[in-house]
């Protein structure tokens, strides 16, 4: 199984009533061969697509067949302009999109990264998304704290093998659905190889089946955190105004880690994603949003200083926003087993919340070269893992 990400600038050659119509869609140029997706029931166009294709990019199509549902899906996703990550099997000569994952992570605790991940998932959610929030804040199991929903089965029993992790997902009012953690002894530290591995396969299935996935992690970087951390395709580090040094400590530790995975590959084999490690940030509890934009500039210019000059890979953080503060209403919020996007959907906590979404969203409408650079998490994770 490989990953194409869906190639932007190559689907714009196309119109879209022919993508509907023909029920295909162009996922990439690769090796001198234009890669399709196509409905078992579009043989008919074959012809029609092959000569469109020649025309448009001056290759030969290759045909691979996916659901039809999941065709149309994309479809409207890409007009929302979201590109997906397509799995690849040359063996059954299928594609499935895989949702992208994202990892949010702090060094130090309490900065807000739970609150995030859970409005963030209803945000994505509320846009029509399907969205997961994967509480990977093992021993703490920070989002049923937070919305009071403590599931019989959590991902304990997962890495206890006694269940699959399909089996753990619990539907919530929020609109997102949701695996949870456990509290108690378990620790992202204590896993086994073993466990990595069947986690990696595990997520790679449950990918197929969702739009987005959000990993919530523990604070601290250590090593483990940062492993799951880098099997998303993008992390977001959150940082707040008093926490700044530890802000550039995660992004720091995180890249120390991404150079380590990406140097065992042959500098001639790397691909542009692998040179360049690319961490949005959020500003949280800030007093108003330009203190959140300063701040990410100066984080930017530390890292450009400190980092960027001295080293062949390089970090290239991206701004995904900043969240006012406002302590006194998300307590009060919270408390009462609600969250700021429902109950408050016109305060400027959600505002920002929104925005935040709608900008990591807006990111995957660039051009190829750009897009290029996000590496993928669990192209990552095979290289982490050693698994081929
Ligand atoms: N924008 C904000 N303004 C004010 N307070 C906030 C804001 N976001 C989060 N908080 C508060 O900060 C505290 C910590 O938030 P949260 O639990 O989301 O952080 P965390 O980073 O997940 O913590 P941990 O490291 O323990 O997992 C909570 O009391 C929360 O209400
Ligand atoms: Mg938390």
């Amino acid at each position: 199984m490989r990953e194409l990400i869906i190639d932007s600038g190559l689907v714009k050659k196309f119109n879209p009533i022919h993508l509907k119509h023909h029920e295909f869609l162009p996922i990439a140029v690769e090796n001198d061969k234009l890669i399709t997706a196509h409905a078992p029931g579009a043989q008919q166009h074959h012809k029609f697509i092959r000569n469109v294709g020649q025309l448009a990019t001056g290759y030969e199509t290759s045909f691979y067949s996916i659901q039809p549902e999941l065709l149309q899906h994309e479809l409207k996703l890409i007009k929302q302009g979201i590109y997906h990550r397509m799995l690849i099997s040359e063996k059954q000569n299928q594609v499935a999109p895989r949702g992208n994952i994202l990892s949010v992570i702090s060094n130090k605790g309490g900065v807000g990264k739970t609150t995030i991940s859970i409005e963030l998932a209803h945000q994505f959610a509320r846009m029509g998304l399907k969205t997961l929030l994967f509480d990977l804040d093992l021993g703490n199991a920070d989002v049923s704290n937070k919305l009071k929903i403590f599931p019989e089965l959590t991902l304990y029993n997962f890495f206890n093998k006694e269940v699959e992790l399909d089996e753990l997902v619990v539907k919530t009012a929020f609109g997102f659905d949701f695996i949870p953690g456990e509290c108690g002894e378990f620790k992202l530290a204590n896993m086994t190889w073993a466990q990595k591995q069947r986690f990696f396969r595990h997520i790679q299935a449950i990918s197929t089946k969702y739009d987005l996935i959000l990993f919530d992690l523990g604070a601290g970087i250590t090593r483990h955190v940062i492993d799951f951390a880098l099997m998303a395709d993008d992390s977001i580090i959150v940082t707040t105004p008093n926490d700044i040094i530890s802000g550039y400590a995660a992004a720091k530790a995180t890249y120390g880690r991404f150079v380590e995975i990406n140097s065992k590959i042959e500098s001639s084999d790397r691909e542009l994603g692998e040179y360049v490690y690319s961490p949005w940030f959020i500003l949280n509890q800030v007093q108003n949003m330009r203190q959140g934009k300063n701040l990410y500039h100066s984080l930017k210019r530390t890292i450009d200083n400190h980092i960027n000059e001295n080293s062949i890979f390089k970090i290239f953080p991206e701004y995904l926003g900043s969240v006012i503060s406002d302590r006194d209403r998300l307590v009060d919020t919270y408390s009462k087993r609600e969250i700021i996007g429902l109950k408050h959907p016109k305060s400027n906590l959600a505002i920002d919340y929104r925005q935040l979404a709608v900008n990591y969203l807006g990111s995957s409408l660039v051009e190829a070269p750009v897009q290029q650079q996000r590496g993928s998490g669990l192209q990552r994770f095979v290289k982490m893992l050693g698994l081929k």
